[in-house]
């Protein structure tokens, strides 16, 4: 079987990011129906809703035998393929229904697992964030690499508190105090593919969070990855999408981000 080349998948996925971004559009401001997914503080949205049907509609029309996995829908299409795409419809929905406007359409393709493909799309800033295996990354079509920050009392960071923070002592509250601590600032972005966008062209030199999906994450990480970052596990072990956890970073910081991550004092110390 020859293998189409990434650059056409990486075609589908803007198609679908832009459809799923102009339904955010429509819906920016005039939201009618806002509801809990089950834990507190975790929203959904018709803008959600809507978005995943655009961006849905896409991919079955170019990509008809793929899998897709998508955080309103679960699992769809043929999840035997080699190809798996992972849908975030609306990656920072608090920040949309507050109308903060942190947020985009995140669509990966994983390949055998491994995330190739690439498009982040924020349609109030109208930017569009691409990137595939061995292509480079861009934003609105000009490349972008990482910073060079290289230490981190230089840093600008940013980082995420998972829906299950006031359910586990694991909540990164400890880290969130530390790093601002050792750094020029830590932001809380609210949508991760955003963070890993911003790592990857330079306005943040790194991220970590953990208690993230596969379809936060994907995309951002082909993004951050193609600009020339670092992306692992808090340890520096081999990044596992599964797992929920990254630190990514410019590279230079890499080694002295999970240092201070996995030495971070219990926020009873301070
Ligand atoms: C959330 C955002 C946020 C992160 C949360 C995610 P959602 O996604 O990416 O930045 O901290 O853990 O779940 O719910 O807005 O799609
Ligand atoms: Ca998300
Ligand atoms: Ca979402």
């Amino acid at each position: 079987m020859t293998q189409e080349p990434l650059q056409t998948f990486l075609d589908v996925a803007t198609l679908a990011a832009t459809a799923g971004g102009t339904v955010l559009k429509y819906y920016w401001g005039n939201l009618q129906d806002i509801q809990e997914k089950g834990r507190s503080g975790d929203l959904v949205t018709e803008a959600d809703k809507a978005s995943e049907a655009a961006i849905l509609e896409v991919l079955k029309r170019h990509v008809p035998g793929h899998g897709i996995l998508t955080e309103e829908s679960g699992s769809l299409g043929d999840t035997s393929s080699r190809y798996l795409w992972a849908i975030d419809p609306l990656d920072g929905t608090t920040n949309y229904a507050h109308q903060y406007p942190a947020f985009a359409t995140s669509i990966a393709l994983l390949i055998d697992g491994v995330p190739q493909v690439g498009a982040v799309y924020n349609p109030f800033h109208d930017e569009l964030f691409q990137g595939a295996t061995g292509h480079g990354a861009t934003c609105n079509g000009t490349p972008i690499k990482v910073s060079q920050t290289n230490s981190l009392d230089q840093s600008l960071l940013v980082t995420g508190f998972a829906y299950d923070r006031r359910e586990t002592p694991d909540n990164n509250y400890a880290e969130f105090c530390y790093l601002t601590h050792l750094t020029q600032g830590v932001r809380r972005g609210g949508s991760a593919s955003v963070d890993l966008a911003y790592v990857a062209c330079g306005r943040l030199d790194g991220y970590w969070e953990r208690g993230l999906s596969p379809w936060d994450l994907a995309a951002g990480v082909v993004l951050v990855q193609e600009a020339g970052g670092k992306v692992t596990a808090y340890d520096e072990s081999p990044f596992e999408i599964k797992s929920g956890r990254i630190l990514a970073t410019n590279g230079f910081l890499h080694s002295s981000l999970s240092k201070a991550l996995l030495e971070t004092p219990p926020l009873s110390s301070w």
